[in-house]
C-alpha cells in the first residue's frame, strides 16, 4: 500500500467517522418504540428502576450525602443518569462502565444546571428577560448548549419558568419575572435554543422546564416555603410558561421543593397527572428536584423513604434526582403489589425513548469530544453574543437632564463601590454559573479603561467592603476622590450570592450601608450615576430622589465591564424594560402590574378620599412599573388605531400606532400591548400583556407598530374553570410601559352572551 493510498484511506475514514459521529441515522418514532419494547423485555425490575435513578458524580455535599460505590452501581445497571461536575476523561470512563460492563450496556444521561451559559456567561435570566429580545435569548441558549455539549453534558436543568411576584425570593434571578405572557415567549425561545431542531445532533441537549409548579409563589418569598394558590391563578399565572415549553417539545420537566395547597409538588397528582399528562398530553419525563423525594419525609407527607418513593412515583415523578430512594424501595413496592410493574415500564419507556432520540445507543461517547471541548468553548463569537445581550439587558430607570451617557467633555471620572472589580462572590457574573471561570469576567475597571476616550481619566476607589459594608475610612477616601472628579459612577448592589437558591432576603434594600455612600456622594452636588447590580428588584425609594441616573444592571455575565462601559459612555443606548415591578416599599410586596381591580378602585393616585383600595402610608404605585425602561433617545407615540371597534369571534383585531424616535440616539424601543376585559364571569386583571415588539429606530425615523388579536387572546379561566370568554367590552392599551399606555375600547359581539345559560 503506497503512502498516497494510505492518506486517501485515512481521509475517507475520517469523513466516514465524522459522518457517523455528527449525522445520526434518523430513527422514526415507530422504530424507537420497537427498540424500546425489545429492550424493556430484556430488563430485570432492578435494571428498569436503575433507569429512573440519577446520582451525582464523585461528590457529596452536606445535604446530599451519597454513600454509594458509584462504579459498582453503574456496573449493576442501577444508574440511569449522572450529574457529573468533572472532566471529560472521567465522564467517558463512567459511560464506558455503563456501556461495556453493565449487563445490557445502556448508556447514561449526563445532566446539570447550565442556567445562563456554560463558560461564556450571559446575563442572569432576569436580565435576559429585560431585553424582551427572543432571538438573542434563543441564541444565548444555543451557545450555552454548544459549550455544554462540548463538555460532555446532554441534559440541561433549565429553563426555570417560575413566575415571581415576590422579589424577596432569591430565585427571581433565575427566571423571567412576573408576567406569564412574557415568560411563555421566553420559554419557547429557550427551549428552541437548547434543544435545537434535532436532539440527535451532538451539540443539542434536552431542556428541563422547572419547577413544576408555583415554586416562585413561596409564601413570604422565603426559600423552600409552601405555596397557597387558587386553581385559577395557578392556571392563569403560573402554568402558561410550562404549557408553552411543552408545545415547543421540551423533553423534561422538574418539579419543585414547595408544597402547593398542602401537597408537595414532587408528589402532586393533580399537577403531575391531571394537568401535565391528561390535559396537556406531555410525553416527556418528569424528574424530581434534588433529593425532593426523600424530602417528602420532613415535609410531613411521608413517614419514611418507602412511603416517599410510593407517593412520588404514583403521583407522577418519573425519575429520582439524587435521593436514591427509588432504587432502594421501588423494587419491593412492586414485589409487594403496591405499584404495578407496568407503571414502572411506562416511566422507563420515556427515559429510553429519549436515550434513543439522542442517538446515545449508537454513539454513547459523542459528547466526550476533546477537539470540540478545545475549539467550541468561550470563543470570541460567544463572548460577542454575551456582550450584545448584556447591553440589551440593563434597564435605565432614571436619567435626569441626560446625566448619562458620560460625554467626552467629562475628563475626570471616579468609579467606586464594592462591585467595581469583585470576582469573589460571582457579583458581576451572577449566581448559578458553576462551570464559569472567575478570571474570564471583564470587571468594571477594565471595561471603563478600555472604552473611555484617551484624555479621560478613571480613578477607582472601592469605597465599601464585600457585602456592602462601607467603613468610614473607605468612604472618606472615596468622597475625597469624588470631590476631585467631574463625574462619579457608583457600582453598588448585591453580591452574586445574595440571590439564587437560598438567596431569599427579608430586607430588599441595598445591603449594608451603601445608601449612606449614595447620600455622601449626592451631597457633593456633582453629576453622578448609580449602577445597581442585583439578582432581584430592590427597594431604592429612600435614595432614588438623590440620584440623577440609575442603570439597573442585574448580573450581566462574562462581559459585564465592557457592556456597562459601552452604555455609560454612550457607545450604545440602554434599551431594556423591567420584567418585574420595582416596589416602592417592602410592604407592597407582592406587587405586580396585572392585579385584579377592587370594588373601590383608586383610579387617581392623587385621590385622598377615604374608602379606596389603597395603603394609608405609601402610594399604590410601585417605584418603577413593569415594562418601564428609558433609552438615551425619546419616542413619540402616535394615536392608537384599531381596524374595528366591534368584532366577532372569527375576526382579527388589528391594533397599530406609529412610534417615532424624536431624540438624538439610534436605539431600540419595546412597545407593549395590554388588554382588560371590563366585565366577565370572574374579575379580570386591570391589565394583561398580550403582545410586545422590540425594534430599532434611527434618530428621526418612525415606524408603524402593528399587533393582531384574535378571540383566543381574550380567553381566560372562567367561573366554570373553562378557558373561554364572553361578549363584552375590552380595553386595548399600547405604550412604552405598563404605566404609560394609550387606550381604545372595543366590543366583542356574537360569540357568547354573558346572560346566556349556555355559557360554560
Ligand atoms: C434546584 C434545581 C437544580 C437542582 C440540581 C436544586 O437544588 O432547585 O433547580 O436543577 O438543584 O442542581
Amino acid at each position: 500500500m503506497d503512502t498516497h493510498y494510505k492518506i486517501n484511506l485515512s481521509i475517507v475514514l475520517f469523513i466516514f467517522c465524522s459522518m457517523t459521529a455528527f449525522a445520526q441515522p434518523a430513527m422514526n418514532d415507530q422504530q424507537i418504540e420497537q427498540k424500546v419494547d425489545a429492550l424493556l423485555k430484556k430488563m430485570t425490575l432492578k435494571e428498569k428502576i436503575g433507569q429512573l435513578n440519577q446520582l451525582k458524580g464523585n461528590y457529596s455535599t452536606d445535604i446530599y450525602e451519597q454513600n454509594i460505590d458509584l462504579n459498582e452501581a453503574i456496573k449493576r445497571g442501577e444508574v440511569g443518569a449522572l450529574t457529573p461536575y468533572t472532566n471529560l476523561d472521567q465522564m467517558k470512563k463512567w459511560q464506558q462502565l455503563a456501556v461495556d460492563s453493565s449487563r445490557l450496556g445502556i448508556p447514561m444521561l449526563y445532566g446539570a444546571d447550565v442556567i445562563h451559559g456554560y463558560r461564556t456567561i450571559f446575563p442572569a435570566p432576569i436580565g435576559q428577560a429585560s431585553s424582551w429580545d427572543m432571538e438573542k435569548i434563543q441564541n444565548a441558549e444555543r451557545i450555552a448548549a454548544v459549550e455544554a455539549t462540548a463538555a460532555g453534558l446532554m441534559w440541561n436543568f433549565t429553563p426555570m419558568l417560575d413566575i415571581a411576584r415576590d422579589p424577596r425570593w432569591g430565585r427571581v434571578m433565575e427566571g423571567g419575572g412576573e408576567d406569564p405572557y412574557l415568560v411563555s415567549q421566553i420559554a419557547r425561545a429557550r427551549v428552541r435554543g437548547i434543544q435545537g431542531d434535532d436532539l440527535s445532533k451532538p451539540n443539542t441537549m434536552m431542556a428541563t422546564a422547572k419547577h413544576f409548579a408555583a415554586y416562585g409563589r413561596a409564601e413570604g418569598g422565603q426559600e423552600y416555603n409552601s405555596t397557597e394558590v387558587s386553581e385559577r391563578t395557578l392556571r392563569e399565572i403560573y402554568l402558561p410558561p410550562f404549557k408553552a415549553a411543552q408545545e415547543e417539545g421540551i423533553a423534561c420537566m422538574m418539579n419543585g421543593f414547595n408544597a402547593i395547597n398542602g401537597i408537595p409538588a414532587t408528589a402532586n397528582e393533580f399537577l403531575l397527572k391531571q394537568v401535565l399528562r391528561k390535559e396537556w398530553q406531555f410525553k416527556g419525563f418528569m424528574v424530581s428536584d434534588a433529593n425532593s423525594i426523600y424530602e417528602l419525609i420532613p415535609h410531613g407527607y411521608a413517614a419514611d423513604k418507602k412511603e416517599a418513593a410510593y407517593k412520588a412515583f404514583t403521583a407522577g415523578s418519573d425519575t429520582d434526582l439524587w435521593a436514591n430512594v427509588y432504587m432502594e424501595y421501588l423494587p419491593e413496592l412492586v414485589e409487594e403489589g403496591y405499584i404495578d410493574e407496568k407503571d414502572v415500564d411506562a416511566s422507563v419507556r420515556k427515559i429510553l425513548t429519549y436515550k434513543y432520540k439522542m442517538g446515545l445507543f449508537d454513539h454513547p461517547y459523542q459528547y466526550f469530544n476533546k477537539k470540540r471541548f478545545k475549539k467550541e468553548i468561550f470563543t470570541k463569537a460567544h463572548q460577542q453574543a454575551s456582550l450584545e445581550l448584556a447591553e440589551e439587558s440593563m434597564v435605565l430607570l432614571k436619567n435626569e437632564n441626560h446625566t448619562l451617557p458620560i460625554t467626552k467633555k467629562t475628563k475626570k471620572i471616579a468609579l467606586m463601590g464594592p462591585l467595581v472589580n469583585s470576582r469573589e462572590f460571582k457579583d458581576l457574573i451572577g449566581n448559578w454559573t458553576g462551570f464559569s471561570k472567575p478570571e474570564d469576567a471583564i470587571m468594571l475597571d477594565q471595561g471603563f479603561n478600555d472604552v473611555k476616550a484617551k484624555d479621560q481619566e478613571i480613578i477607582f476607589s472601592q469605597a465599601c467592603e464585600a457585602w456592602g459594608n462601607c467603613p468610614d475610612a473607605l468612604m472618606d477616601e472615596a468622597v475625597e476622590i469624588a470631590k476631585k472628579s467631574d463625574f462619579i459612577v457608583l457600582a453598588l448592589g448585591e453580591q452574586g450570592y445574595n440571590s439564587g437558591e437560598c438567596g431569599s432576603r427579608a430586607d430588599i434594600t441595598l445591603p449594608g450601608n451603601q445608601e449612606e455612600l449614595i447620600e455622601r456622594i449626592a451631597a457633593l452636588n456633582k453629576p453622578f450615576a448609580v449602577l445597581v447590580m442585583a439578582g432581584r428588584p430592590l427597594v431604592l425609594t429612600s435614595v432614588i430622589d438623590k440620584i440623577p441616573a440609575v442603570l439597573y444592571c442585574w448580573q450581566p455575565g462574562t462581559m459585564a465591564g465592557e457592556a456597562i462601559a459601552n452604555l455609560v459612555f454612550g457607545k450604545k443606548s440602554p434599551s431594556a424594560k423591567l420584567p418585574m415591578t420595582l416596589p416602592y416599599a417592602l410592604g407592597q410586596v407582592p406587587i405586580y402590574y396585572n392585579k385584579l381591580s377592587s370594588g373601590r378602585p383608586k383610579l387617581d393616585p392623587t385621590d385622598k378620599r377615604w374608602g379606596l383600595n389603597s395603603w394609608s402610608d405609601v402610594p399604590n404605585e410601585p417605584l418603577f412599573a413593569f415594562g418601564h425602561g428609558l433609552t438615551y433617545s425619546e419616542f413619540e407615540y402616535g394615536p392608537l388605531k384599531v381596524n374595528k371597534t366591534t368584532f366577532g369571534p372569527d375576526d382579527t383585531l388589528e391594533v397599530s400606532c406609529t412610534v417615532k424616535n424624536t431624540g438624538n440616539y439610534d436605539t431600540d424601543e419595546i412597545t407593549q400591548l395590554y388588554i382588560r376585559d371590563i366585565a366577565a364571569s370572574v374579575a379580570r386583571p386591570v391589565k394583561e400583556l398580550k403582545g410586545f415588539q422590540r425594534f430599532s429606530l434611527k434618530k428621526g425615523e418612525q415606524k408603524e407598530v402593528k399587533f393582531t388579536l384574535t378571540l383566543d387572546d381574550l380567553k381566560y379561566w372562567n367561573d366554570k374553570m373553562n378557558f373561554d370568554v364572553e361578549d363584552g367590552t375590552f380595553k386595548i392599551m399600547v405604550g412604552p410601559a405598563s404605566d404609560n399606555v394609550q387606550e381604545v375600547t372595543v366590543e366583542l359581539k356574537g360569540y357568547k352572551s354573558s346572560f346566556s345559560k349556555n355559557v360554560q
